[in-house]
């Protein structure tokens, strides 16, 4: 494999343990448009940054509703691909291994990763705007936004919006695997979003390997010690591939 160092592939083989953290440009090659794309259609006139926001959605709750309706009708339509399905491999080749995401499209899972940590929440599931408790399957109703089962409150996608805090325990979580790995890889994210863009750095600090994929060059490049130009979808089977030779 011309595009994967061999070097790398000795650093994969003898890593104890293996960190993932992937953007939206691991979703692109499945058809899920980033958060900054996603402006089409009906929604062409929506800025992403004014709907997901806790007040917009205090403003008009009807409206993000609806828009994240639509959203997730495109995520269900999306199915894994090769990306995705090289990093499942991955899993199942190493030892230990953690995938942190910031997408909410549920891919990795879908695509066979086990060990994933959801940063910013899944928009397959909703949760009450007041007491934040989860609702799978919000029950079919008139009311838009539906209701909470419990207290009748709106219901709100379960995804962090702009101003948020996130997950408590799933961004602790990411932090120790992050310091406790030996290889770090960061892939298809811009590292312009704290503070997931945190992470590598933790990994860093501790002394990991860190290797970025992404056709274009962000703010982490110049600190990563294998850079690979190209597509989460071109590369990773590659990587994999070459894995699978040795
Ligand atoms: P961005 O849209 O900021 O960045 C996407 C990155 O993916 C860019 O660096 C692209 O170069 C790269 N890219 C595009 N296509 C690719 C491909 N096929 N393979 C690999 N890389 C590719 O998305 P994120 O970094 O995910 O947060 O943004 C982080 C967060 O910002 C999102 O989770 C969202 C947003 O605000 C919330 O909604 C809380």
């Amino acid at each position: 494999m011309a595009s994967i160092p061999p070097d790398l592939i000795e650093k994969i083989q003898s890593a104890g343990s293996v960190v993932v953290l992937t953007g939206s440009g691991v979703s692109a090659e499945s058809g899920v448009p980033t958060f900054r794309d996603a402006q089409t259609g009906l929604w062409e006139r929506y800025d992403p940054q004014e709907l997901a926001t806790p007040e917009a959605f205090e403003r008009n709750p009807r409206l993000v509703w609806e828009w994240y309706s639509w959203r997730r009708e495109l995520v269900g339509k999306a199915k894994p691909n090769p990306g995705h399905l090289a990093l499942a491999e991955l899993e199942r080749m190493s030892g230990l291994f953690t995938l942190i995401t910031q997408n909410v499209d549920g891919l990795h899972r879908a695509a066979g990763n086990e060990n994933v940590i959801e940063l910013h929440g899944n928009i397959r599931r909703s949760k009450c705007s007041e007491e934040g408790i989860v609702v799978e399957e919000p029950e079919e109703s008139e009311d838009i936004p539906p209701r909470c089962p419990h207290c009748g409150a709106s219901l709100r996608p379960d995804v962090v919006w702009f101003g948020e805090a996130l997950p408590y325990e799933a961004f602790e979580a990411a932090v120790d695997a992050a310091r406790n790995c030996d290889l770090f890889f960061s892939i298809g994210t811009s590292s312009l979003v704290y503070p997931a863009a945190s992470l590598p750095y933790e990994a860093l600090d501790s002394g990991a390997v860190l290797v970025e994929i992404n056709p274009d060059e962000t703010p982490l490049s110049a600190r990563a010690d294998f850079v690979l130009r190209g597509t989460a979808g071109e590369i990773l089977p590659e990587l994999v591939e070459a894995l699978q030779e040795q």
